[in-house]
This record gives C-alpha cells, sequence and structure tokens, in this order.
C-alpha cells in the first residue's frame, strides 16, 4: 500500500516499524545538522483545505529534514474558490511532477477519494470526523516513550468522541498495540458504535481518571456541529474539565496528553496544560520524527 489513508488499514507491525524508524529520525534531529539526504529525489505536495498550525508545519519540517522537494498548498488563496473540483485540483499539482500528497480535508473520506481517482501516493493528515493517522501515531509514540510501552497500558480519551478524528485514530492505532481503552464524556458526543470497537464508556470524569494511566484530553469540536450537543461550554467545563485540584486529588500520577489546539480553561487548565504530568510539548516533538518515518517508508515503495 502507497497510502496512510487511516489507522484502520494498518497491522500492529505496521505501527513497530514506524515507531523504530522515528527512533531513528529523532536522534537524527537532535545532532547538529537534523538533516539527511534520503528524499532528495521525492517531491511532496502539503495540501490543506482546513486549517492546521502543527501538523502543517510539522509535515513541512519532517518533509525539510528528508530533503524532500515541497510545495505547499492552502485552499482560500487557490483556485478552489473559482469552482475547481478536488480531483483536478491534485490532478494539476501532480502535472508537476508530485510523487507524494499530504492532504488535510473537512470531508470524511477525502483521501480515500483521492487515492482512488489519482496516481500519488497520498498522506491522510485530518479528514473531517474521520481518522487523523499521523496525530494517532505521535500519539502512541508518545506514551511508549514516556512509559516504556503502550501494550497494557489504560488510556481515556476525554471529550468530544462524536466529531473527533483523533479519537476514532487513537482507538484503532491503542487497540492494535494491546492497550485498554476509555471513552469519557456527555452521552451526546459518545457515538453508540464505540462499544463495539472494543471501548469502554464512562459519563464521569473522576472514575475515568481514577481507572487510566493517561488521559487524552480533547477539545469540543464546536466548528463540526450543526446544532449545539452539549446545554454548555461552562457545563461541559463543570463536568468534564481537568483542573489541577482534580489531578491533585488522584491515587496516582497519571500522564496528560492533548492533541491541541488547546482551549485552556475549558477542557484543561492552564496550570494542567503547563505541568509536569503534561507531555503535550513532548507530542508536538515527537510528531516530527513520526511524520519523517511515515513519509520514508512510503517513499522507499515509490522510488524507482
Ligand atoms: N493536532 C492537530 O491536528 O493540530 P492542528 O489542527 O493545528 O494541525
Amino acid at each position: 500500500v502507497n497510502h496512510l489513508l487511516g489507522i484502520k488499514y494498518l497491522t500492529a507491525k505496521d505501527i513497530d516499524l514506524i515507531f523504530k524508524t522515528a527512533d531513528h529520525f529523532k536522534e537524527v534531529i537532535n545532532r547538529p545538522i537534523k538533516k539527511v539526504p534520503s528524499l532528495r529525489d521525492i517531491t511532496i505536495a502539503n495540501l490543506f483545505f482546513e486549517n492546521s498550525t502543527r501538523t502543517r508545519l510539522s509535515f513541512e519540517l519532517a518533509e525539510k529534514r528528508l530533503s524532500a522537494d515541497i510545495i505547499n498548498f492552502s485552499a482560500g488563496s487557490s483556485s478552489v474558490s473559482k469552482g475547481e473540483t478536488l480531483i483536478d485540483t491534485v490532478n494539476n499539482i501532480l502535472a508537476m511532477k508530485v510523487d507524494m500528497v499530504v492532504m488535510r480535508h473537512p470531508n470524511p473520506g477525502a483521501g480515500i477519494f483521492l487515492s482512488k481517482n489519482v496516481r500519488a501516493s497520498i498522506i491522510n493528515a485530518g479528514d473531517g470526523t474521520h481518522e487523523h493517522p499521523t496525530q494517532a501515531l505521535l500519539d502512541s509514540y508518545s506514551i511508549r516513550e514516556k512509559l516504556g510501552e503502550v501494550k497494557g497500558k489504560k488510556i481515556v480519551i476525554v471529550g468530544d468522541i462524536l466529531h473527533s478524528r483523533v479519537a476514532l485514530s487513537n482507538i484503532f492505532a491503542l487497540k492494535l498495540q494491546g492497550a485498554e481503552v476509555k471513552v469519557c464524556g456527555p452521552k451526546t458526543l459518545i457515538p453508540k458504535y464505540i462499544q463495539s470497537l472494543g471501548v469502554g464508556v464512562e459519563t464521569n470524569l473522576i472514575k475515568a481518571l481514577e481507572w487510566c494511566d493517561v488521559a487524552n484530553m480533547l477539545r469540543v469540536q464546536n466548528e463540526r456541529m450543526e446544532i449545539s450537543y452539549f446545554p454548555s461550554t461552562r457545563e461541559y467545563t463543570q463536568q468534564f474539565g481537568l483542573n489541577k485540584e482534580i489531578l491533585n486529588s488522584l491515587n496516582k500520577e497519571i500522564v496528560v496528553m492533548h492533541p491541541g489546539p488547546i482551549n485552556r480553561g475549558v477542557e484543561i487548565t492552564s496550570d494542567v496544560a503547563d505541568s509536569k504530568q503534561a507531555i503535550i510539548l513532548d507530542q508536538v516533538q515527537n510528531g516530527v520524527a513520526i511524520r519523517m518515518a511515515v513519509i520514508y517508508l512510503l517513499a522507499s515503495k515509490i522510488k524507482p
């Protein structure tokens, strides 16, 4: 397979290979010269049809560290606004001899659709409410780094599970690696099918935190809601927000994660986000090595 469209399509062995490759690149990017010449013959287009800070910059940096040639595209400043289709847009970019496409898109399945209609290797950088595979990989990699392994660890994903591609990709990745997973949030933001994925449901935040080794705190994705699912932000924070008082009251020291962007004071307070129990910036740092690994492994299949 020449694509990374979702964790759903990976095996535990694939994830292990990505992590071992990322271990190597993490060592590389800590050297005084952070670059390797591996992908001098590869051209990558970064297509962002939806806003991003971490994912876009992390992919761009990963590609530069691998010495690939890159072009960047933002839908807002493109001819998409004149009515050009996704397939036409990408085929025109590919006509410039591009080998690989990294794409973020608001529509679930956009990467899968593209992979069936254009001749290039596709990496999904987040497709609507569907999957965000590199985020889940960097999240698991960060747990492995902090706790030694993912297998057997208890992870709770807290928040807006219904609209979160991060939640779904994390569930697939964590289950593949043998972690125990629960989700926690308002009933209205937990999809009915979640238990069929082998995931527990807990609607009491304290109980969920007492159970877990790691809490991954998600943002409520108001931009993906057509109607208001939960009474108010204030009520969400009261029931599902993580603050220092709650963290300190737990029986053990848990690891706190967040994929970003954070709504400080809503799902997590600043004193928790900036505490030594939080590995939020480690996640961001690991994102570069993980994306280098994914690009490198896919490129090794498309190189002449
Ligand atoms: N975590 C994440 O996907 O962040 P961005 O939306 O800033 O890329």
